[in-house]
């Protein structure tokens, strides 16, 4: 966890051990920049000229000895072509001076590119994006390593960023905070989405929720057991478990910083800590990374996290069916048919398309609560790589104005989905003989049609569905959890908090 602050100040009057400056396409200095080049009679212009940094984006050079400044050294950083310059570009930017910089002997940096107007950005998108983006770079997954791996002698830990506007300070101050309590939440999903099925199980999860109590006193958590859930008749979510020796839990959260009686946002996280298929067993090639479908709870507990510790006054309730999806003699099988808790029948054709079976009865349960808006997260299907890569997530809603509010929050917190149609048309594609409805529709529209499924369980409310399959985790040397997408609801959360708010006065 690093230190954050904000200031204003000249560059050349920094006393730090870095100060890190923009530098433009091609070769154009940044105002604090040239501020540090005056000061130098002309050492920044000297380097670039000799052609060391273009100002390509991302590339960085690290200065000693520049004269008649405070600063022990500068970083230049490429910010690319202005024009061109958007949040995506300073995240980048940013990413690469923290790199630069995290295994040198400097343990604390002051930042001018905060200052650096951005084509349609607020001041609280550049803090928070810097932030949450610096954060991200240096987080580690190190608690099973037993030497833990060799970081820098003396690591990053304190940043300070450089206001244009004195007047500025104290709002920035407030975005420095949600930023961190946003970070943190990110930490908090990635810490428990990168851990391993044999020790994140439904168990541990909500040992884990259980105990955020401590040090949230606004949250409250509440965890049903095998047995609750019997009596509650949620057979769809308890089918999944059969084949485990895990008992299934059912992870209830709640944050109520509004009237008792304000309509709550429900949250509904996949949580399958590890999912082998079931009888429709997975090949095995890439197995290893079915200990992240439990990525929707992840998110989901961190979004939690991040809304205790802003302390946001709005009411948000977090579900969390959590199973794991094992093969054995006692295990669902293809052909099955098991009543969910709503009373509709399914076909289970693939056991393998267990998350929205668990999904399914989180969904009714959640209308218990009189939502203003439930909003499930999963890691559901294979076919949302397809479709969209893992750039966005996927959005579809049974409700045009929150799949915008949703696709708003995500371009605003740089964690962006993109919408996909849930046409009645689809529905025709889980047709079964022997119940309501199968869990499968086919290999077509795979992403529409898990999608199709969950909205015969969300009728009596507003609901939006956020597939996460391609960005809950990166794969390939950089294989982990990417804690997507806490930044995006918070937003959400944050920007419905304002709007209630306003409502009341
Ligand atoms: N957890 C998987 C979806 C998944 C697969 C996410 C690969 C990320 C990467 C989900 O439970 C699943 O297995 N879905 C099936 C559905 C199919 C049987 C209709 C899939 O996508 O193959
Ligand atoms: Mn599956
Ligand atoms: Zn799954």
């Amino acid at each position: 966890m690093l230190e954050f602050s904000v200031k204003s100040g000249a560059p050349e009057k920094q006393r730090t051990a870095c100060l890190i400056v923009g530098v433009f396409e091609s070769r154009r200095l940044t105002p604090a920049a040239e501020t540090i080049d005056r000061a130098s009679e002309g050492f920044l212009t000297a380097v670039t000229r000799r052609g060391d940094m273009d100002g390509e984006i991302g590339d960085t050079l690290l200065l000693h000895g520049v004269p008649n400044i405070q600063a022990d050294r500068v970083l230049l950083v490429g910010l690319g072509k202005e024009r061109e310059l958007d949040i995506r570009g300073l995240v980048k930017a940013t990413r690469a001076a923290v790199e630069a910089l995290h295994h040198r002997g400097t343990s604390e940096c002051v930042s001018h590119l905060t200052e650096i107007d951005i084509r349609g950005c607020s001041l609280e998108q550049v803090l928070r994006q810097s932030i949450v983006s610096i954060e991200d770079t240096l987080y580690r997954f190190d608690e099973l390593k037993t030497d833990k791996e060799l970081g820098p002698r003396r690591p990053l830990r304190k940043v300070t960023f450089i206001l244009s506007n004195r007047k500025d300070l104290m709002e920035a101050e407030r975005h420095v905070r949600e930023a961190t309590a946003i970070s943190n939440g990110v930490r908090v999903a990635k810490n428990l989405a990168n851990r391993p099925g044999n020790l994140l199980t439904p168990t541990t999860m909500a040992d884990y929720a259980r105990k955020m109590t401590e040090t949230h006193v606004d949250l409250q958590v509440e965890v049903l057991d095998q047995s609750r859930m019997e009596a509650l008749g949620m057979n769809a979510l308890l089918s999944v478990a059969k084949g485990s020796s895990e008992p299934p839990k059912m992870i209830v959260m709640e944050h109520m910083g509004a009237d008792a009686d304000t309509p709550p946002i429900v949250l509904v996280g996949k949580g399958v800590t590890f999912d082998s298929g079931g009888i429709s067993l997975k090949p095995g090639p890439d197995m290893d990374q079915m200990k992240f479908d439990m990525g929707g709870a992840a998110a989901t507990i961190g979004v939690m996290s991040a809304v205790a510790e802003m302390q946001l006054p709005i009411n948000v309730v977090a579900l969390v069916p959590t199973v794991e999806n094992m093969p054995d003699g006692n295990a669902l099988k293809p052909g099955d048919v098991i009543r969910s808790m709503s009373g509709q029948t399914i076909e289970v054709l693939n056991t393998d398309a267990e998350g929205r079976l668990i999904l399914c009865d989180a969904l009714t349960y959640a209308g218990r609560y009189k939502p203003q808006a439930v909003i499930d997260l999963a890691t559901l299907t294979g076919a949302c790589l397809i479709a969209l890569g893992r750039v966005p997530s996927a959005v579809l809603s049974n409700k045009d104005a929150l799949a915008n509010e949703l696709i708003q929050a995500g371009e605003n917190a740089n964690d962006r989905v993109w919408q996909l149609p849930l046409w009645d048309e689809y529905q025709d594609q889980l047709k079964s003989n022997f119940a309501d409805m199968a869990n499968i529709g086919g290999r077509e529209g795979g992403t529409i049609t898990a999608a199709a499924f969950l909205s015969r369980f969300t009728r009596e409310y507003d609901w939006a569905h956020l597939d996460i399959a391609g960005t809950a985790w990166k794969v390939g040397d950089a294989k982990g959890a990417t804690g997507r997408p806490v930044a995006l609801l918070a937003e959400f959360l944050m920007k419905r908090a304002e709007q209630a708010s306003v409502g009341k006065k």
